[in-house]
């Protein structure tokens, strides 16, 4: 790895961590720390996604890699965008996203990879989950290091548990931390207890859920989870540091 592994929220609908920073409804991420620096999933409004990166100090020239979870627009919205301030990138793009979205992706001049249902890798340590099947087709993302496993998640339409099994099963085997939205908003307590067992049984050490994971959600998997769950805003970041004990 070049450097730490760092994750920086760069797009939620939390308060944010600094006034310089936008909350809005949607996701996106900036992985750092691989071979590629990624930004996982654009948000709603591009200049919103596009305040943030200039606000937490990324230049969109340092971005290698895009990865989009899904086509819903409040993790597309900001890829147009993005792509009109850094088109020289690489594009991975659920693979049953329309043939006119995937057009627009190499009109812009970017290198599109339309991802199937198998689990694709990125570079060393990043690997896509392939797309999955829900109420929307998603793809989860998932980074290794040497101690740790990170899966990272859009929405989790395809539902959280199917994707940390689905991720979990990439060997080799380690403590993992899941992050992103889970979609529980409408989830009642018993059905989010149950998601929380299985997910400690899958391996999950650390838990960081955001976006429309809920309220209710959240404050149950922080009480299961104690200091072990991480609560997320745009400005949030996460390094191997935070995931101890
Ligand atoms: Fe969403
Ligand atoms: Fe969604």
């Amino acid at each position: 790895m070049k450097m730490p592994l760092k994750i920086t929220v760069a797009y939620d609908n939390h308060p944010p961590l600094a006034p310089a920073l936008t909350a809005s409804w949607g996701f996106a991420c900036v992985v750092e720390g691989f071979e590629k620096t990624i930004l996982f999933d654009t948000g709603t409004s591009g200049p919103i996604l596009m305040k943030n990166l200039a606000a937490l100090g990324f230049d969109p020239a340092r971005i290698d890699t895009v990865v989009v979870s899904h086509g819903d627009w409040d993790h597309l919205g900001g890829l147009w965008t993005f792509l009109d301030a850094n088109p020289d990138v690489e594009v991975y793009l659920p693979g049953s996203l329309s043939r006119h979205l995937m057009d627009e992706v190499r009109a812009h001049g970017a290198r599109l990879f339309p991802v199937g249902t198998a689990p694709a890798t990125v570079c060393p340590g990043v690997v896509l989950s392939g797309e999955m099947d829900g109420p929307r087709k998603e793809q989860a993302l998932l980074l290794q290091t040497e101690t740790k496993r990170m899966v990272v998640t859009g929405c989790a339409h395809p539902g959280i548990i199917a994707i940390a099994q689905r991720l979990a099963a990439i060997p080799p085997e380690l403590p993992m931390l899941v992050m992103g939205g889970f979609h529980l908003k409408d989830s009642p307590s018993t059905e989010v207890e149950q998601i929380v067992q299985t997910l400690e049984t899958l391996g999950t050490r650390w838990v960081a859920p955001t976006h429309c994971s809920g309220e209710r959600a959240e404050a149950l998997f922080a009480k299961r989870f104690g200091k072990r769950c991480l609560s997320l805003c745009p400005g949030s970041t996460i390094t191997e540091e935070d995931l101890e004990g």
